[in-house]
């Protein structure tokens, strides 16, 4: 595991991209494993930029998202298909046939599991995207004795609940449960990529890197992957 540590969210974001960048420069058509969430946003802004200034396409490449909430429609302002759109692929060039995301609103939502990993398959990831839970989440992979490899269903905790009802207008309208790539299949990417944020994260980070590696951190899992890059702002890091 490579560990990255910056002063500034800014200098971490333009780090991010630049990896990305170069990626598509050295592999125009590859595979981005993407999140949404807080973390991503500076990412996301600074891709754009890149591409605004002709130094990033997307023209060639496909890109996956890790997870959705179900029972959002892709129109919905809180769905994460909502979110990509507004945060990066409404001012990219990424071909719109490109963009993968689960769909929650899926009449059969184990078809739709079985159908995102035979695209996984198929698509295999060069670089996958991600943010970490507090509770040690990676996708929507949440704390528990036992983990699924493959997408699947999950029931969110209800500290996941609280702390994405900051995007809603009520606790009760953030939905119960999600569709997400199990963390077989993130494993699966060639380079991951983990990006965290700030004091509140310190401890979790401390535990998912140098902590057991356990189902019960589902982020402790990537210790076992041989190509991690981790960037860290000061804040995240300090545990360290
Ligand atoms: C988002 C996702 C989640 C977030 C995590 C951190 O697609 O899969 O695992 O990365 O909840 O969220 P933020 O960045 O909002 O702190």
């Amino acid at each position: 595991m490579e560990i990255k540590r910056f002063d500034t969210a800014a200098e971490l974001d333009i780090y991010a991209a630049q990896l990305f960048s170069d990626l598509l420069e050295h592999k125009p058509d590859a595979v981005l494993g993407l999140a949404t969430g807080s973390t991503p946003v500076g990412i996301y802004e600074k891709m754009i930029e890149m591409h605004r200034s002709g130094k990033m396409t997307f023209r060639d490449a496909a890109t996956f998202n890790l997870d959705e909430y179900v029972g959002l429609a892709p129109s919905h302002d809180q769905s994460y298909a909502r979110f990509m759109k507004q945060h990066l692929f409404n001012d990219i060039d990424l071909p719109a046939g490109r963009a993968h995301l689960p769909d929650g609103m899926a009449h059969n939502l184990q078809a739709e599991c079985l159908g995102y990993d035979r695209m996984l398959a198929a698509n295999p990831i060069d670089m996958q995207l991600l943010g970490l839970g507090h509770n040690g989440h990676i996708g929507f992979n949440e704390p528990d004795n036992a983990l699924q490899a493959g997408t699947h269903i999950v029931e969110l905790k209800a500290a996941t609940r609280e702390a994405n009802a900051r995007f809603f207008d009520s606790l009760d309208q953030v939905p119960t449960r999600a569709i997400t790539m199990g963390v077989g299949s993130i494993l699966k990417a060639q380079n991951i990529l983990l990006v965290v944020k700030g004091a509140d994260k310190a401890e979790i980070v401390k535990q998912s890197l140098t902590g057991p590696i356990t189902t019960e951190c589902p982020a402790s899992l990537l210790q076992t992957h041989a190509r991690v890059i981790v960037l860290l702002d000061r804040e995240a890091g300090r545990l360290l």
